[in-house]
């Protein structure tokens, strides 16, 4: 999946001929799941038609104030335009253009939205040759990159002029691809390695039967998708469950039992950074398991249980570097008890889930939890949806890298 899903894009349109390159650009910020807002200066629609990019855009397109023609005309509201922006990328960005945003000017609806915008901006200057290496061209480029722009370099080859050489706007796949590496590049969690159990495990009494439990995963998959997107590579370690990933950089280990996860985890957890424990791991197992089908001749019948291994607590032991992070489930004393975990299984944070919480637990897409830190700070977070308790937790982890 692409950096760029679902994040809202502002393409701002100057008046050169690479204009018409736009459409393809457009084209291909939609199927990388981005939603697009065309703003076009007067001058470009003289090279690319509004018609051809709002069709593309599925978004009616902007290039004046208002709609001088129409005598119901509504404010074309760049403030709001701006602000809508996760990105904003100015490309053909003209000469005139680019010195025009290095001064603040604002005489067109693109300049002005420039300046309300809050997000990253790109731009991808377009122009002749000489143009592109005239000494105001570079310091506009030097100005604008010191103002925390981001530059897009033109690329060599035939120009308009029939000229040969740099000043073609970089084709539209290499703008996708320079803003999908810089956005890469720059997400909280790159290059941490994160660790996540989720889900149930499944304890055999037989070959057909087992001691499971409710749990769907889900917590702990909402975590390793929220990771993924926040640039971390996940090596996800799941009971059963139906539950799908959706990026490519979350590494699933499917697991049965405790003792599976136990070693799935062991294997991987020395090169991890981050370790999660989000499983609802069984406590005990039937102490033999029946090589064949158990029959129902007996009136009662009892099943030895043995505790399994606390794959969290042995992790904890083993901790050198890592920030480990444990779930608990309460129905009371619940604050004590999640601190009594902390101490014993060597946490640095434990979210403690409370059965008394409406909406808190297994099955539900929502989740009511606390956090509590190893100093025995105390948070306690609002009814949230599972994705949304997931990114407060990551949350958590920037901060501890970042502090
Ligand atoms: N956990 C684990 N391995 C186990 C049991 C639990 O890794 N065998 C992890 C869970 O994934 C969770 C945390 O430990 O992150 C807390 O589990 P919980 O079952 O609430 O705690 P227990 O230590 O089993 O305590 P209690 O018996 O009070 O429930």
């Amino acid at each position: 999946m692409s950096v760029l899903s679902g994040k809202k894009i502002v393409l701002g349109i100057s008046g050169g001929i690479a204009a018409y390159k736009t459409a393809t650009l457009v084209r291909l910020f939609i199927k990388a799941g981005a939603q697009v807002q065309v703003v076009m200066t007067p001058a470009s629609k003289d090279f690319v038609t509004p018609l051809t990019l709002s069709t593309l855009s599925k978004n009616p397109v902007h290039s004046t104030f208002y709609n001088e023609e129409d005598e119901n005309a509504v404010w074309n509201n760049h403030v709001e335009i701006g602000l809508w922006a996760d990105l904003m990328i100015i490309a053909p960005a003209t000469a005139n253009t680019l010195s025009k945003m290095v001064n603040g000017n604002c005489d067109n609806l693109l300049l002005a939205t420039y300046l309300s915008a809050k997000c990253s901006v790109y731009f991808a200057p377009a122009m002749d040759l000489d143009m592109y290496k005239h000494p105001s061209t570079i310091a506009s480029f030097k100005a604008l990159q010191s103002y925390g722009n981001i530059m897009i370099p033109a690329e060599s080859g035939e120009l308009a002029s029939g000229l040969s050489g740099e000043g073609r706007m970089a084709e539209p796949e290499n703008i996708i691809q320079f803003m999908e590496h810089d956005i890469a590049q720059k997400l909280p969690l790159k290059g941490k390695k994160i660790l996540i159990t989720a889900g149930p495990t499944y304890e055999a009494i037989d070959p057909v039967r087992f001691i499971g439990n409710h749990s769907s995963g889900k917590m702990g998959y909402d975590i390793a998708n929220e990771a993924a997107h926040l640039g971390a590579e996940v090596v996800l370690i799941s009971g059963p469950s139906h539950l799908k990933v959706a990026h490519n950089s979350i590494k699933v280990v499917a697991v049965v039992s405790a003792e599976e996860m136990y070693q799935a985890c062991h294997l991987y957890f020395e090169n991890t950074d981050v370790a999660i424990a989000a499983a609802a791991v069984a406590d005990y197992r039937p102490k033999n398991v029946a090589s064949q089908k158990i029959k129902k001749t007996e009136s009662s019948f009892n099943i030895e249980l043995e505790k399994t291994k606390d794959i969290l607590a042995s992790l904890g032991q083993l901790k050198k570097n890592q920030f480990l992070i444990g779930f608990a489930l309460e129905t009371e004393n619940e604050i004590e008890n999640a601190k009594l975990k902390i101490k014993k299984k060597y946490l640095d944070l434990i979210v403690l889930n409370s059965l008394q919480d409406q909406g808190a637990g297994f099955g539900t897409s929502t989740n009511k939890v606390t956090f509590i830190d190893r100093n025995n700070t105390i948070e306690p977070k609002d009814l949230k949806s599972k994705k949304e308790v997931a990114q407060d937790i990551l949350n958590k982890v920037i901060a501890f890298y970042n502090d």
